[in-house]
């Protein structure tokens, strides 16, 4: 079983596998029309199967319909008995088309949504705003201040803009937790454009999000490429795109899979948080129960170093 491990340099400590809840938008907002819908029943079963499992945190957005995916996390956890210590939270601010005091002003309400479970990590969505790095990292360690959060982060930072958000946060003493970031076999980047040397640098928690490229690395839409149509756009173009060229990746990952008795997508999860020592934890998403067992059960086991080596090499043309 891997061990919990701390976010960035907080004493906060997750499972190295959590659960996006992203899908849980209930049919609101823009992305709300996209997701498919998740039932209450399956929703608490998700959380069931991956708190049973080991898992311990759970990310969602404001950007997630508005404050429906943070609410129906709160309710699953809540159906399932679930103190609020024994799990962590993170969710983030959505800065588009807004300035940073607007945290301020809507911190009260991501606090009713998530309805008495703690916002451990506190996390502005993406760079693109009207305020500064400066003045956002400056009004996150006011709402930390003010105890209304745990612990801050950033999500899809560049390596430049993730280290400007690390200085103006260690004036202040405070650690930047975490960058949230597209990150799977699939698609490498980060380990390239200065990301994810820059995490390790500095003690920075890399969160991988998509880290099963929406399901492709399971194996299952190569099985079944039929199954694509249902895929809604997004997912539809990123397994498209990447198809024909991740055959024989998944391929090692399923020969390597029957050797621990698991499965592909299992291997592709545990490869993502112990290929870099303790600096990946990831968040796969769980529109089924079963899934959130896998994505549990993929902290279980542990790849050998030849292992982990032979699916790096069968990924490097996503590098
Ligand atoms: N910060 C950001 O900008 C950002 C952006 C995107 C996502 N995220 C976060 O990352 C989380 C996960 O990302 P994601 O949902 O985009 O991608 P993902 O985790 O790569 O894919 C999730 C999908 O993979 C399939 N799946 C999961 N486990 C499976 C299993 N064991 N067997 C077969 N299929 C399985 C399911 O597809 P089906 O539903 O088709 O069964 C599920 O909806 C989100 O919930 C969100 O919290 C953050």
């Amino acid at each position: 079983m891997l061990e919990k491990r701390s976010l960035g340099k907080t004493d906060i400590k997750v499972s190295p596998i959590g659960i996006g809840v992203m899908m849980w938008m209930g049919g609101k907002g823009l992305l709300g029309r996209i997701a498919p819908d998740v039932s209450d029943e399956v929703k608490n079963e998700i959380i069931k199967e991956a708190f049973e499992g080991g898992i311990n945190f759970f990310d969602t957005a404001e950007m997630y319909g508005f404050g429906r995916s943070e609410s129906n996390l709160a309710k699953a956890l809540r159906a399932n008995g679930i103190d609020d210590k024994d799990v962590i939270v993170e969710t983030k601010w959505n800065p588009l088309l807004r300035r940073a005091r607007n945290m301020r002003r809507t911190i009260n309400k991501r606090i009713r949504f998530l309805d008495g479970y703690t916002i451990d990590l506190y996390m502005v969505h993406q760079p693109i705003s009207f305020s500064s790095i400066k003045t956002e990292m400056k009004e996150l360690a006011r709402l930390l201040e003010d105890n209304k959060i745990k612990s801050v982060g950033i999500s899809n930072y560049n390596a430049e803009k993730m280290r400007k958000a690390h200085e103006e946060l260690e004036k202040l003493g405070i650690p930047l937790a975490a960058n949230q970031v597209n990150y799977s076999l699939v698609k490498r980047n980060i380990e390239s454009n200065g990301i994810l040397d820059t995490a390790k640098e500095l003690g920075i928690t890399i969160t991988a999000y998509t880290p099963l490229a929406g399901g492709l690395l399971t194996g299952k839409l190569h099985n079944n490429p039929e199954a694509l149509k249902k895929k809604f756009a997004m997912y539809r173009m990123v397994a498209k795109r990447n198809l024909e060229e991740s055959i024989p990746l998944v391929e090692t990952l399923t020969e390597i899979s029957k050797a621990h008795d698991v499965l592909p997508g299992q291997v592709a999860l545990n490869w993502l948080v112990t290929y870099h020592d303790e600096t990946v934890v990831t968040i796969p998403g769980a529109t089924k129960a079963y899934q959130a067992k896998e994505s549990a059960g993929a902290m279980a086991f542990n790849l050998t170093k030849a292992e982990l080596e032979e699916i790096a090499e069968a990924s490097e043309i996503f590098l």
